[in-house]
């Protein structure tokens, strides 16, 4: 089954949905890693971020794959590079584009397939519109304050104010959930669950009962 995990950044969905699938010895896909994978390609070659035709024609001559070593582009592992500042800057702007939107999401699609349908695959738009039938969709969120702190500890957040992580997130969900192509937002039959106050095992312990509620009668 495909495990759908939604929501915006820092609020726990990477280390949640990879605990997720470890636990249910499924495969894991971050797709944000390959909007950053695409980004980095454009960023390397100065491209404009702004021109769809530009962007398109890059990631249609660069192979993105997923790995047990993570994001790997062109055969080589970029995992640290798409973490960049000037990747994080670009990334919303790429990944705004409908047809680039379009040709990373029959990526993912193909990764899945590739693999069984049997994956917890985390992002932002997956039981939207990348897996509409997933049978189990969840969103987190949390509060703006609790995700800037928890991004301060990143290493891509290294030397940054809690109060500058904040103002770049709120600049990111903007962006993501305004956006004409895939917005942010919750499926209507999503579990919508506030990670503010939880940890990461409380996180995933409900993610495992909704899985195990979905196999067991359907979620009904
Ligand atoms: O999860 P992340 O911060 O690595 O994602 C980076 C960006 O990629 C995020 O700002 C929005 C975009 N993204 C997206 O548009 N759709 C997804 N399914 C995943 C990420």
């Amino acid at each position: 089954m495909v495990i759908a995990i939604d929501g915006p950044s820092g609020v726990g969905k990477s280390t949640a949905s990879r605990a997720v699938a470890d636990q249910l010895d499924l495969v894991y896909l971050d797709t944000g890693a390959t909007y950053r994978a695409a980004t980095l390609a454009i960023v390397r070659a100065g491209a404009d971020v702004r021109s769809e035709t530009e962007v398109l024609s890059e990631v249609e001559n660069h192979t993105i794959d997923y790995t047990e070593v993570g994001i790997v582009l062109d055969g080589e592992s970029v995992a640290s590079d798409i973490r960049s500042d000037q990747v994080t800057l670009a990334v919303s702007a790429v990944s705004a584009h409908p047809l680039v939107r379009a040709a990373i999401v029959e990526m993912q699609r193909r990764w899945v397939d590739d693999r069984g349908a049997n994956a917890v695959v985390e992002g932002r738009d997956i039981g939207t519109v990348v897996f509409p039938d997933a049978p189990v969709k969840i969103y987190l969120t949390a509060s703006p304050l609790v995700r800037a702190t928890r991004r301060s500890g990143d290493a891509e957040a290294e030397g940054k104010s809690v109060a500058k992580i904040a103002a770049e997130i709120e600049a990111r969900d903007h962006a993501d959930s305004t956006r004409k192509a895939s917005p942010l937002r919750p499926a209507d039959d999503a579990l919508i669950i506030d990670t503010s106050e939880l940890t990461i095992d409380e996180v995933v312990d409900r993610i495992i009962a909704r899985v195990n509620e979905i196999l067991t009668d359907g979620g009904a």
